[in-house]
């Protein structure tokens, strides 16, 4: 249940994504082990270089908002917002969902719709991971 109202907020965020140069919008929403729910979508850039992820949108403003601990994020996207497959985090999201989360717990979930998405630990998508710890 949670994990469907979880997907429901992305999915009824992902029509303000940012995307006038791909076409292919993207959302996502962010769970905090307090409860709240952060979203984000893609925000481009004519210096394409500049544009952000969905992932990192919603996880930099819960951080930006004092939140660091989170407990899942579910994820949505596809070309002019129709979602037609699993969007999976890319690589650069997956650094940035490492500093904040832990590998094993932390789940990602990859949604056509609230029924039907694939979630994978963040260990998972990022095995053998350099977070944190490795510069204590
Ligand atoms: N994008 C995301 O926002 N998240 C992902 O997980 C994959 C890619 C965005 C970046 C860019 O705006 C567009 O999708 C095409 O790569």
């Amino acid at each position: 249940m949670e994990k469907e109202k979880l997907i429901r907020a992305a999915i009824d965020n992902l029509p303000g994504a940012y995307a006038p140069y791909s076409h292919f919008q993207v959302s996502a929403a962010l769970l905090c082990r307090d409860g709240s729910i952060y979203t984000g979508f893609n925000i481009e850039n004519a210096a394409y270089s500049a544009a952000v992820c969905a992932e990192r949108s919603a996880i930099f403003r819960a951080v930006c908002d004092g939140k660091r601990e989170f407990e899942a994020i579910a994820v949505c996207g596809g070309k002019d917002g129709v979602i037609t497959d699993y969007c999976a985090p890319c690589g650069v999201c997956r650094q940035v969902m490492r500093e904040f989360c832990s590998p094993a717990d932390f789940l990602v979930i990859m949604a056509k719709s609230p029924e039907d998405y694939v979630e994978m630990t963040l260990k998972e998508l990022l095995p053998r991971s350099f977070g944190p710890e490795n510069l204590a």
